[in-house]
């Protein structure tokens, strides 16, 4: 586990000075994805930067697994920060080495022999899914690939904990999906727990259990990704929300999809934390004689399941309909019926 207690860096100016992270409580739980939210300025890389000490903190302490981390000599700092992994948005590589050597830099500096350390490059190779580029300079590299050996060589020595600094901010949006399934996946298979900054909520909602909003310098909000997404209170954080689920639903009775409309119901079905809503929704076609037609929906999925609202245009006998209604309401999903006419 990651507790972080009253985190703090202020930058001393010739001018003025910078509370750049101001009073940050957290605790990570061990093998989670932790996400941290914020625009531009906000504070995200010095508070991650805190956590592994390329930040001095001005105050706080940060411990993982009950070891902190803030008190640590030179010494005991460079060993602990093998057990802290970190990516960056501009991958930072060395560009005059292969992928193999990038990979390898790490564990040379550990002091692992020869052979074991081909024999951990090989695999990690094999894991991140770069067989075959094991000989390639950074500059033959795509985007996506070059993020992977940063990825490679951020977990060479078998750290507890990786930092993820905009790692797919530089990225484009299916790329940004394939480094992330593969943070899942190294998440799943290693247990290992990722802390990660940026600013696109799409990253927050696709891999994170638990998010933290962060606005000048302090953390504003924060629980698990779908209590943030459903009930947001923050204003910074309902704009993020926005970013993927767009506007909160208005008064949907005036559109002409609802308008058009001469029998039957609209339905709204809204999902939070649903694993199974296609499933749901043929399983009602199928046990009741209703003819159910999707006409709007905004889904999308976490990791804790389902989230969003679906309409539906249910047409049927009157008590056919109720009854297909109490059925939905009885799987937890809530069901509004909206006015038309
Ligand atoms: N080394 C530094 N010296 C002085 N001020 C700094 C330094 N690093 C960051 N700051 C200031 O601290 C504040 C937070 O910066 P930080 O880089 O942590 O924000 P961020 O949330 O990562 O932003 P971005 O999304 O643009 O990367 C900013 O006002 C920035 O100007
Ligand atoms: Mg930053």
């Amino acid at each position: 586990m990651i507790e972080i207690d009253k985190l703090s860096k202020v930058f001393k100016g010739s001018s003025h000075d910078v509370q750049a992270v101001d009073q940050i409580s957290l605790q990570i739980k061990k093998g989670e994805i932790f996400g941290v939210i914020g625009y531009s300025g906000a504070g995200k890389s010095t508070f991650i930067r805190l956590i592994n000490r390329l930040e001095e903190p001005t105050a706080g302490t940060v411990s993982i697994d009950g070891q902190n981390i803030t008190t640590l000599d030179k010494k005991a700092l460079r060993l602990s920060r093998q057990e802290i992994g970190m990516i960056f948005q501009h991958f930072n590589l060395l560009w005059s080495r292969t992928v193999r050597e990038n990979i390898a830099f790490p564990l040379e500096i550990a002091g692992l022999a020869k052979n074991e350390r081909n024999e951990r490059v090989n695999q990690l190779i094999s894991l991140v899914g770069l067989s075959g580029k094991e000989d390639a300079y950074p500059s033959q590299l795509s985007g996506g690939q070059k993020q992977r050996v940063g990825i490679a060589r951020a977990l060479a020595n078998n750290p507890k904990v990786l930092l993820c600094d905009e790692a797919t901010s530089a990225l484009d949006p299916e790329t940004t999906d394939s480094i992330l399934s593969l943070l899942i996946d190294i998440n799943e298979k290693l247990g290992l727990t990722i802390i990660l900054i940026t600013h696109e909520m799409h990253v927050i909602q696709k891999i994170c259990h638990n998010v933290a909003v962060m606005e000048n310098g302090k953390i504003v909000e924060q629980g698990s990704v779908l209590d943030v997404f459903s009930h947001p209170q923050q204003p910074v954080t309902k704009k993020f929300v926005e970013q993927v689920m767009g506007k909160p639903d208005q008064d949907v009775s005036d559109e002409p999809f609802v308008q058009g409309i001469e029998s039957g119901r609209v339905l709204k079905l809204q999902f939070v934390g649903e694993t199974t809503n296609q499933a749901l929704i043929s399983r009602v076609a199928k046990q009741y004689e209703v003819e159910l037609n999707i006409i709007q929906g905004n889904i999308k999925q976490t990791q804790a399941g389902a989230y969003g609202a679906l309409y539906l245009h249910i047409t049927g006998e009157d008590q056919v309909i109720d009854q297909a209604i109490s059925f939905i309401r009885s799987t937890s999903v809530e069901v509004e019926v909206i006015d038309h006419d």
